[in-house]
């Protein structure tokens, strides 16, 4: 059974999504564990809640970022994952570290990549005037928010959109593709050519990218 290890910062919400997917479609595959880089973030409450074991690198209890990378890059090695899930995990990882999971790490982003890399996706979305706005899963290289597209999922920004009802669908949206990302590559279905990942058919590949309302 493939292991996931899940890297979380806040609410965990996609990580809620993985592990009712996981056990709700009773994937091959388990979630060996959470690390969260924070202590009292409430999806540590979320993972001990689910009975997930739950490691946690506080980000504050190093003196450099150089040592919490270390501590970080150790856990996960003693984790031995086959995959590495970045929900909502809001540091910058060394590329060092990402490098040794090639097409092994996945990250959740909330906006249409390459648009709006880093914070504030919402916002910048809706300042930038854009009629259209949504989230992707992609493969993680060492470049901030940045690597080969597994899914997208696309919405319209209404004229009466907020920062927080367009962070709210996106987020909703979000939770939906996550898991589908995460199942197409726990069943080898995903072959990727440069920055470009092909799902095995033509037909299942109209899914990687999705409207949402
Ligand atoms: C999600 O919107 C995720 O896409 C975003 O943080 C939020 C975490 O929510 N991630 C990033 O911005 C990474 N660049 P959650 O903790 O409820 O899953």
């Amino acid at each position: 059974m493939k292991k996931i290890v899940v890297l979380v910062s806040g609410r965990g919400s996609n990580m809620t999504a993985l592990l009712d997917a996981c056990s709700e479609q009773r994937w091959n595959a388990r979630i060996e564990a959470v690390i969260s880089d924070r202590p009292h973030s409430p999806a540590c409450d979320r993972a001990r809640s689910r009975g997930v074991r739950l490691e946690v690198v506080d980000a504050n209890g190093f003196a450099s970022r150089q040592a919490f990378n270390q501590s970080l890059g150790d856990t996960l090695a003693c984790l031995q994952p086959d995959l590495v899930v970045l929900a909502g995990f809001m540091r910058i990882l060394p590329t060092e570290l990402v490098e040794q999971y090639p097409l092994r790490m996945l990250n959740i982003h909330p906006s249409l990549l390459p648009a709006f890399p880093g914070l504030h996706t919402h916002r910048r979305a809706l300042d930038s005037g854009a009629r259209i706005h949504g989230a992707t899963v992609h493969y993680v290289s060492p470049e901030l928010d940045a690597g080969p597209i597994i899914a997208q999922a696309a919405l319209a920004i209404q004229d009466v959109d907020t920062e927080s009802t367009l962070a709210a669908r996106v987020l909703s949206a979000e939770h939906h593709i996550l898991p589908l990302a995460v199942k197409w590559h726990l069943d080898g279905r995903l072959q990727v050519d440069g920055a470009r990942v092909r799902l095995d058919s033509p037909a299942a590949a109209e899914t990687q990218s999705m409207w949402f309302a």
